[in-house]
């Protein structure tokens, strides 16, 4: 026992060290990650000529108040106000030492004129947009290279409108890929919390090659058929926390990314030192996942006190052949799960490749996932572990486990686990998971994290 709570205590420092200065703290948080900003200077959207009556396009009105914050830049920076009303708007670029401040009952709403979207490059670490070659629609509001940016407010909300995109994948009408609602290129010192992110055309929250990130008190909301609304994707960033938030989308709620296949392996950027913590949703695909986009690897991730009902996939680590990255230390803990497809999957062969030149002889690397204190009821089917042949999973540890499953009509039992390719041990798990794991968490196969 005593070694269990020293390992414990071991993980924790090697998992976040960033975290150890605070761990004393009674709740932990993500404070600290970003440091606290107070600006003195504060402008209006109004002071700019924005109106807030749902109709008149204030895209001018934003570009001219970010030049301002940019171009007469205060000590401090700038906190840009936004008062209650409907800002209709098409998208525009923030700038470093701002806060974009939402009052209550304050819309910043996406036009819906998919024609004049500009055009972004695509990201090098994926070679092309992710739905379509070439270019992509720029996010609704974007950053590239920032630093010290917040998005805030008193629950404000930034609502994409993304209905006509949705239709246009739905016909296959897309030229390139769909915005999403926010991404954030290059950029360090990023707080967005307490906002209502609403309608995304694509995924809500994208920061990418990015590091020092808390999202939270964030609520994020897309009907559970839209396509490809993921919750928070950090991808090839480092130092993300994420907590406190609610998010019930079309799509994997949070997932950890880091590049596609051939072009994710050149770039060579992983992410590390991902927190994810007290999160509550429902998505018909996964809830916390890892992947599929891996190929620059994901490394000390953390996730624990996670609820989540009417869900594909409780925790989903996903990657594929061609893909190549190292996926380790990842430990996810205190999971509870209501109504799910599958409590755990961990797979080799997921998600498509950008085009042919992926390297087939590109194995990822799974190692030292430890998953403990799940609990869930009305679970489909409990697990699936399917590692590689040419690279099986290991260290994939198992404890205090419990999926109450469902019995289908004309069979005595829930479907068991599978597991193939993989090694690692189970420690208390009901059901049973598979001869391939052994029943001790011995500090051989489980390093890091028992
Ligand atoms: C916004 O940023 C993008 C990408 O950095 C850039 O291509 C574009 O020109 C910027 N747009 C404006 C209006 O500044
Ligand atoms: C905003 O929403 C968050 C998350 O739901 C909540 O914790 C917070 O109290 C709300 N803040 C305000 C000012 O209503």
């Amino acid at each position: 026992m005593l070694r269990f709570v020293v390992s414990i205590l071991l993980c924790f420092s090697t998992i976040a060290p960033f975290l150890s200065s605070i761990a004393i703290a009674e709740l932990i948080t993500c404070s600290g990650i970003v440091p606290m900003r107070y600006r003195s200077d504060k402008i209006s959207i109004t002071d700019f000529g924005g109106v807030g009556d749902g109709r008149t396009l204030n895209t001018n009105a934003f570009r001219e108040a970010i030049y301002r914050i940019q171009h007469l830049s205060r000590r401090g920076g700038t906190l840009l106000y936004i008062p209650p009303g409907v800002y209709l708007t098409e998208s525009f670029n923030l700038t470093s030492h701002m806060t974009l401040y939402l009052a209550r009952d304050a819309v910043i709403k996406a036009t819906q004129d998919t024609g004049n979207w500009p055009l972004v490059a695509p990201l090098p670490s994926y070679g092309r947009g992710r739905e379509r070659p070439g270019g992509r629609y720029m996010s609704f509001l974007h950053g590239d290279g920032l630093r010290d940016v917040v998005i805030t407010g008193e629950n404000g909300t930034i609502d994409g409108q993304g209905d006509v995109w949705w239709d246009m994948w739905r016909q296959r009408t897309l030229q390139f890929t769909r915005p999403s609602l926010i991404e954030l290129v290059n950029s360090k010192n990023i707080v967005i919390s307490n906002v209502l992110f609403r309608n995304s055309p694509f995924w809500n929250i994208h920061p990418v090659y990015c590091s020092n990130v808390v999202v939270r008190y964030v609520t994020i909301l897309a009907p559970a058929d839209s396509p490809n609304t993921d919750g928070i994707d950090p991808d090839s960033s480092s130092h993300v926390c994420i907590e406190d938030s609610y998010i019930s989308t079309g799509d994997d709620l949070v997932a950890v990314k880091s590049g596609w296949d051939e072009y994710g392996i050149a770039y060579g950027r992983r992410s590390f030192g991902i927190t994810i913590r007290r999160i509550t949703g429902s998505s018909p695909f996964s809830g916390i996942a890892i992947g599929s986009e891996t190929s620059g690897g994901v490394e000390n991730v953390l996730a624990e006190h996670i609820h989540l009902y009417k869900v594909g996939v409780g925790i989903h680590v996903k990657t594929n052949i061609g893909r190549g990255g190292l996926i380790r230390n990842i430990s996810v803990s205190d999971v509870y799960l209501e109504n799910a497809r599958k409590g755990i999957k961990i797979a080799g062969d997921v998600g498509d490749h950008p085009d042919n030149g992926f390297n087939p002889n590109a194995f990822p690397v799974v190692k030292d996932i430890a998953i403990k204190n799940v609990w869930g009821v009305n679970v489909l089917q409990a697990g699936l572990i399917q590692g590689l042949r040419s690279s099986p999973f290991t260290g994939i540890c198992l404890s205090n486990i419990n999926l109450a499953g469902v019995t289908p009509k004309g069979s005595r039992s829930p479907p068991p686990w599978k597991c193939s390719d993989v090694s690692g041990a189970s420690h208390q798990v009901s059901p049973w998971p598979c001869s391939e794991l052994t029943s001790t968490l011995s500090i051989d196969t489980c390093s890091t994290h028992f």
